[in-house]
């Protein structure tokens, strides 16, 4: 078997650079460890950043985002039981986000590549890279109990944080750069219309919160806790009522709870992995690096690096190499500043258990500077829109 980039991982990284580079004419096979349903059934973030979007209608899969996905012109804050809103277009010269779910993003693109044909090898089992540091890479798996290998031009890892393609790059050819958070979020997802029609941001004595949707009849929360905790001892009773304690009388004056229809724990974490590229292997989305949340970056990151990747193979087939040899450096510059600024968001509006006193004063009074001053706000609209594109 033979193809021209073969594509590890068919989450949205992995899809959404198949879609560019088919319609460009190039040929890529898609390996995916787990079965459609599985990749469909995880509940991850959905804030589009207008980079994102775009990108997604110049994939041919941004139909049903712009019918159904909700555009935000801005978010609020709730600190300490007092709003402020961030008032996203007003900042940014017009700029808004839309709220729509991965996992309908991941449905349209699964959907898109089955009708143009393209091929997605799931339940690929003990995916493995070969040669990407030499002129022909090879890739193994094994599918239905039957070995496999693919010859190619590139391989694009595009398969996830516990992925095996960065794992694949000799140690001493990559450095890791890595917070871990000594808390988690537990997030409750139910078909309860959202408790406002903006995303709300809490800071609380209690730890943080955030109320965000996924339509006008479902809605996603999250609270802070500690890693400690287990998801099975959080009744749906249980996490209502922890979040009622983290909002202010107006938002649960209109709360509106129900029966969750998914509940888990995710632990924060900040990770990069530099350089993004390997010979022939290009490492994309969170294969190369993970953010906390908080800054709702992680998709818009992962749709950023495939658009770069996308351009520059196109380019290498059409005979420069100018767009791939850039690509590590072009990604990572938009990356680190993402980085920086969900760490930022996540420090200003969580409770640390171990920060000593004088740093809690000093970052209670950043962000009172930030929610006051036009500046302030300026920078933290700026950046939850999206950073302007470097080509
Ligand atoms: N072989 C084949 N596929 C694999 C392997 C493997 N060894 N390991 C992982 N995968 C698959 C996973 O099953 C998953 O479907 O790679 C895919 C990676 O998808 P994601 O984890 O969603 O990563 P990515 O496509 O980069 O999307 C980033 O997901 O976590 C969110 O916030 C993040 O929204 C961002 C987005
Ligand atoms: C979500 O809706 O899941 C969501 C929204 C915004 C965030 C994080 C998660 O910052």
């Amino acid at each position: 078997m033979k193809t021209q980039v073969a594509i590890v991982g068919a989450g949205p990284s992995g899809l959404i650079l198949g879609q560019l580079l088919a319609r460009a004419g190039i040929d890529a096979v898609i390996l995916e460890a787990q079965t459609p349903e599985y990749v469909l059934g995880r509940i991850r973030a959905g804030v589009l950043e207008q980079v994102a979007v775009d990108l997604l209608d110049e994939a041919g899969v941004g139909a049903r985002m712009h019918a159904e996905g909700l555009p935000h012109a801005g978010f609020e804050l709730l600190i300490e039981g007092r709003r402020h809103r961030i008032d996203l277009a007003g900042l940014t010269g017009g700029k808004r986000v839309i709220v729509y779910g991965q996992t309908e993003l991941t449905k349209d693109l699964m959907q898109a590549r089955a009708a143009a044909g393209l091929k997605t090898v799931y339940e690929a089992k003990e995916v493995s890279i070969h040669d990407f540091d030499g002129t022909r890479p090879r890739v193994r798996y094994v599918k239905d109990g039957q070995g496999h290998e693919m010859a190619c031009d590139f391989i694009a890892g595009c398969d996830g944080f516990h992925g095996v393609c960065r794992a694949s790059v000799p140690k001493h050819a990559i450095t890791h750069y890595e917070k871990i958070y000594p808390f988690g979020w537990l997030g409750l997802l139910a078909d309860t219309p959202p408790v406002s029609e903006e995303l709300i941001y809490a800071k609380t004595a209690r730890g943080f919160s955030l109320c965000s949707m996924r339509s006008h009849t479902r809605s996603r929360y999250y609270v802070q806790v500690p890693l400690t905790e287990k998801v099975e001892d959080w009744s749906d009773d249980r996490f209502w009522e922890e979040l009622r304690r983290r909002l202010d009388p107006q938002a649960n004056a209109r709360l509106v709870t129900g029966p969750s229809l998914e509940k888990s724990i995710a632990p924060l974490r900040s990770f990069v992995a530099e350089p993004m590229r390997f010979g022939r292997l290009f490492l994309a989305g969170d294969a190369a690096h993970i953010v906390p949340p908080t800054g709702a970056k992680g998709l818009n990151l992962a749709a950023t690096d495939v658009r770069t990747l996308a351009r520059g193979l196109i380019e290498h087939y059409r005979g420069s190499d100018a767009g791939i040899d850039h690509y590590s450096d072009l990604c990572l510059r938009r990356i680190w500043k993402a980085e920086r600024f969900s760490w930022w968001m996540t420090q200003l509006l969580h409770t640390f258990p171990d920060t000593n006193p004088f740093e809690q004063k000093a970052l209670d009074a950043e962000l009172d500077y930030v929610v006051h001053s036009l500046a302030g706000r300026t920078t933290m609209a700026e950046n939850y829109v999206g950073l302007p594109f470097e080509d």
